[in-house]
């Protein structure tokens, strides 16, 4: 089953959830995708209340347990409404300076509280002019799966010069994106031994490049930002394959 996860980001307010409910909620037809929203956590509640057929997903957690620590919100606080999580973030990482260790604590804190992790990895641009997007990518990916044998998880591959925030107009075409999952997949099939995990595709999906990026072998979702925050055009996204 493919996964389709929209990442709101810092946007929205409680009005604006409820007005994107309704519309989605009409529009959204039973696809053979399963759909995640991730809305800030002052949200979730509300979201909660509107979701049907859905699942909910908080954007972050704390990479403790529990204490002092101001600000925080922790993997059981999100748990209580929550079945997923992403965790590292480009944003994250390059805003707020999360490093591999950090994801490595927090994928291990959502996998204890039974949230799965929606893990993000992926080059920047120097990075892919250089040739290392391989060497990069293995390396996000080893490093966050250091210790864990759990396999209900998700991995985005999110290349940082694709993601709307960062990219100058690049954007990914599919099969500069498929031969990344190529690699991904082969490297989970290794370590786990297992197809289990789905290699989702993050940065400027649309209801219009979402079928392309879907026809490839490896990538088995989307996780949208920018095009998740409208009803018709997440549900465009969401329905895919579906004819309207
Ligand atoms: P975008 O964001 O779809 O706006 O490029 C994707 C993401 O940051 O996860």
């Amino acid at each position: 089953m493919a996964l389709v996860v929209a990442n709101w980001k810092m946007n929205k307010d409680l009005a604006e959830v409820q007005g994107f409910f309704k519309e989605f909620n009409k529009l959204r037809k039973n696809t053979k995708a399963d759909v995640v929203i991730c809305p800030s956590f002052t949200l979730l509640n509300e979201a909660q209340r509107w979701a049907k057929g859905i699942k909910l997903g908080a954007q972050n957690i704390a990479s403790e347990e529990k204490g002092a620590f101001t600000g925080e919100v922790s993997a059981a606080m999100v748990k209580e409404f929550c079945d997923y999580v992403i965790i590292g973030h480009s944003e994250r990482r390059i805003y707020y300076n999360e490093n591999d260790e950090q994801v490595n604590k927090k994928v291990k804190l959502a996998i204890e509280h039974k949230l799965t992790p929606i893990i993000c990895i992926g080059e920047n641009l120097e990075e892919r002019k250089k040739g290392k997007t391989q060497e990069v990518v293995k390396r996000q990916l080893e490093a966050a799966l250091k210790g864990v044998k759990e396999t209900d998880i998700v991995i985005a591959y999110e290349p940082i010069w694709a993601i709307s925030t960062f990219s100058k107009g690049e954007i990914a075409t599919p099969e500069q994106a498929e031969k990344v999952h190529e690699m991904i997949a082969g490297l989970l099939e290794k370590k786990y031994y297992s197809n289990k995990i789905r290699v989702i595709y993050g940065g400027s999906v649309t209801p219009e490049n979402v079928k392309a990026l879907m026809q490839q072998k490896n990538i088995k979702g989307v996780l949208v930002g920018g095009g998740s925050l409208k009803p018709e055009s997440f549900a465009a996204i969401a329905n895919y394959g579906t004819s309207t």
